[in-house]
């Protein structure tokens, strides 16, 4: 009988360190009233653990920097756009790419050929710039994930799925306004929760019906597929690069991030089917982002990009990438702390709007418990609730639909004892959490007012 061992350690050892500086409590709330109780406004020096998002923080491999040392930085045709595509297309077959700084560049050049007044998109979840991109054009971003992708604490294995009912409503009624259907894997508003492949094959049958296409916002597609291989009646012998390119078939494009999956610290894409689209797009990337072969990129981010993908959809990789987040939300679980459930791929979503019941949503919960998680214990995460979601193109401010605390998990950055820190803070402060106070916005931009709103707390006891 071979031994077997339990423990699921990082698929790596650690090559160059970077020093954490330490600050006291005292020193920490100066910061954070200097900074306006916005997190965003930070020195990330004066950060201990920085969980705000995991997109651009994670290390890279010797094997990516190795490849940094291929990039050609040719204006037209260089051979690291020819190794990027080809990276690109073995996962996601599309015959247009486009390369382009991040993710929002890819979704401001799609809306700005396909939005406008008068016209919806649906999703499971709009991340915050893609609705700002969807609005921005004057169109309507509607949101349809699963009535439970909307209740932190009920179980169920892919809580970011579409509700097809009301996709189906939605299509019957304004089809001819829908320019496109949109699903976000994973779905990283919804608490970073997968989509099934049946889902997905539910929404193809639907756009097919009513002759929309489907696009992808793909930025967690390997941790996307994992969870398909792990939770999918029927998945679980299938390589990870064979389900990813199965959901590939299933839309007609996709917009991506590469900061998050593909391991780059910069980079995205808008890929499709359609020659006549991509050809007003690639006027747009023009205009904006740069030549077709190197968008908004360096060549040698390119090839950082084209090794990621590799790395990504290991399934050492992956095993261990999922299994620490789940460690992390099984630790909260158990001390009582509210999340949602079950863990996300990337992220712990903390559940502020229960955690904070004393504090209405208009007081912003979430923005109240991340200003408190960082004064303690120098955890530095992000609001994902009325901050972030609850003001309107028309003015209005009304509560989100969940006010959470997003812990986002850099890849490869963090080690077991540092996310044993972080349970001991998050701890710590939830059993307090009825000494917290509500906030005030002082000033606040007209769009993604979370990246610089400033606050002020409310009351006294803080
Ligand atoms: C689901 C999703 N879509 C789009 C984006 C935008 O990508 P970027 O930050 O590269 O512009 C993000 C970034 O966090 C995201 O999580």
């Amino acid at each position: 009988m071979p031994y077997r061992f339990r423990t699921i350690i990082e698929p790596f050892r650690i090559h160059s360190v970077e020093p954490l500086r330490f600050l006291t409590e005292d020193e920490r709330r100066q910061k954070i009233r200097e900074a306006g109780y916005n997190l965003f406004r930070l020195h990330a020096d004066d950060v201990l653990i920085d969980l705000l998002t995991d997109s651009g923080t994670g290390a890279m491999s010797r094997d990516q920097w190795a490849a940094i040392q291929h990039g050609d930085e040719s204006y037209a045709g260089s051979p690291s756009w020819y190794t990027f595509l080809e990276a690109v297309q073995e996962l996601f077959p599309f015959p247009h790419v486009m390369p382009t700084h991040q993710g929002r560049a890819a979704e401001k050049i799609l809306f700005g050929a396909i939005g406008g007044p008068g016209k919806v998109v649906p999703n499971n979840t709009h991340f915050d710039t893609t609705r700002a991109n969807v609005e921005f054009t004057g169109a309507e971003a509607v949101d349809l994930v699963i009535p439970e992708g909307r209740e932190p604490q009920t179980l169920h294995p892919f809580k970011g799925n579409m509700d097809l009912v009301a996709l189906e409503r939605l299509l019957a009624g304004r089809a001819a306004d829908v320019p496109v259907v949109f699903v976000t894997i994973t779905n990283n508003s919804g608490g970073g929760q997968p989509v099934s492949l049946e889902n997905l094959r539910g929404v193809r049958a639907l756009c097919d019906r009513f002759g929309v296409p489907l696009f992808l916002d793909a930025c967690r597609f390997a941790e996307n597929a994992w969870f398909i291989k792990l939770r999918e009646p029927g998945q679980a012998d299938r390589a990870i690069p064979d389900i990813v390119r199965e959901i590939a078939g299933l839309a007609d494009g996709m917009t991506m991030s590469a900061k998050k999956d593909p391991l780059g610290n910069i980079g995205g894409w808008l890929a499709m089917r359609d020659d006549v689209l991509a050809e007003r797009c690639r006027s747009l990337l023009i205009l904006t982002e740069g030549f077709v072969t190197y968008g908004g990129l360096a060549g040698r981010d390119l090839e950082a990009i084209a090794q990621g993908l590799r790395e990504c959809v290991d399934e050492h990789y992956l095993r261990y990438r999922i299994r620490s987040t789940e460690y992390l939300a099984e630790a909260l679980d158990h001390a009582g702390v509210p999340i949602v459930k079950p863990a996300g791929g990337h992220a712990v979503y903390l559940d502020a709007r229960a955690l904070l019941s004393h504090v209405p949503p208009l007081e912003y919960p979430g923005q109240a418990l991340a200003v408190a998680l960082y004064e303690a214990g120098g955890l530095r995460g992000v609001e994902i609730g009325t901050v972030m979601f609850g003001r309107h193109p028309d003015g209005t401010e009304r509560p989100a639909s969940m006010d959470l605390v997003r812990l986002a998990i850099p890849r490869r950055t963090y080690t077991q004892s540092h996310v044993d820190y972080v349970i001991e803070v998050v701890t710590a402060v939830a059993e307090r959490a009825s000494e917290l106070r509500g906030y005030r916005i002082l000033d606040e931009p007209p769009q993604l007012r979370h990246f610089t709103a400033r606050f002020e707390p409310l009351g006294a006891g803080r």
